[in-house]
């Protein structure tokens, strides 16, 4: 992925008057005025199966791409397939992936109008996105104060999970609660963030927490605090962790962030690499003004998220900075 980020950081950086949020401060979605009242919100998003039932998977990838727009406080309006399929397998079973995705889509009261599908030796599915907010009120990672507290919306652990469920060694309720996890929109938690009115987004997905963490601490010129103790984790996380269930992408993750982490002496390794696992379709990561806190925790609350959690605080500095406590 090193290269990777070297060949992007190689092409034209794209700026124009009414480019809102490019691809500067690492955003997922970029943000374009039409006119005073409405941007467009445009981004994609697909990956191989996570999960055996095809349904699931069909239904989990769609969220994952509808989560770009509800991290930056939009509203999803189109979307269009994005599908490699291979010749070999029975084309129902691209349907029933499909008909996760429309169901899902249908529950974000977004379109699907159409896409594309290439013959793929491994199956890959995924939305490109179009939605709209107002311009101006697009939550980018890149306004975080010092003060913000820091409030997570679903709990880590999606990556250990599905791994140990390739290994069969993830119990079926285990694994079907990070199914529904991974599943479940981030709209209403979005809802609630516009509503109170927020500093700062990120949807939690493949670098996992701290390397999200990362993009919206370089990206606002802050540092920031976590205690691991107030991360929510689902329930089984630990003990697959302990079995050898360890992610490759979350081993890479915790190497990533190796350079602005401080973790403090009380934090074992599997603490780290709990905090790095690289999530499928996880929640948002909120940086709030403090005395926003409280209200944006009871509307997140009220509007049933599957967690609301405060586990840190932005910071002053150093810029780029993170520390982990207990
Ligand atoms: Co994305
Ligand atoms: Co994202």
């Amino acid at each position: 992925m090193e290269d990777l980020v070297q060949v992007l950081s190689g092409l034209p950086m794209i700026s124009h008057p009414d480019l809102l949020v490019g691809t500067e401060a690492g955003d997922d979605a970029a943000v374009y005025r039409i006119n005073d009242d409405t941007a467009l919100i445009f981004t994609v998003d697909f990956f191989p199966p996570i999960t055996d039932n095809l349904y699931d998977y069909g239904a989990i990838a769609a969220a994952n791409s509808l989560s770009d727009v509800y991290a930056m406080g939009g509203k999803p309006l189109l979307a269009l397939n994005v599908v490699g399929f291979p010749q070999a397998l029975a084309v129902d079973m691209l349907g029933e992936v499909l008909r996760g995705g429309y169901a899902k889509a249908a529950e974000a009261g977004c379109l699907i109008v159409g896409g594309h599908t290439v013959d793929d030796a491994e199956p890959k599915y995924g939305l490109a996105v179009v939605g709209i907010v107002k311009p101006g009120l697009q939550v980018s990672n890149a306004g975080a104060k010092p003060g913000d507290s820091l409030v997570l919306t679903k709990p880590l652990g999606t990556g250990i999970i599905t791994t140990a469920a390739k290994q069969g060694i993830a119990p079926e309720d285990v694994l079907q609660a990070a199914v529904d996890n991974m599943a479940a929109l981030n709209l209403s938690a979005s809802e609630a963030m516009v509503a109170v009115g927020v500093n700062a987004c990120t949807d939690i997905t493949g670098f996992g927490l701290m390397g999200h963490l990362k993009g919206m601490v370089n990206g606002s010129n802050v540092g920031a605090n976590i205690r691991f103790n107030s991360v929510p984790l689902l329930p089984g996380t630990r003990e697959l962790l302990a079995q050898g269930a360890v992610p490759g992408g979350t081993q890479r993750n915790l190497t990533g962030v190796a350079d602005v982490m401080q973790w403090h002496s009380e934090v074992t390794e599997e603490e780290q690499l709990l905090l790095c696992d690289a999530q499928t379709s996880g929640g948002l990561l909120i940086s709030v003004p403090s005395h926003k806190t409280d209200e944006l925790l009871s509307k997140l609350q009220e509007a049933a998220v599957p967690v609301a959690a405060v586990i840190g605080e932005i910071t002053e500095g150093p810029v780029g900075r993170i520390q982990v406590t207990a």
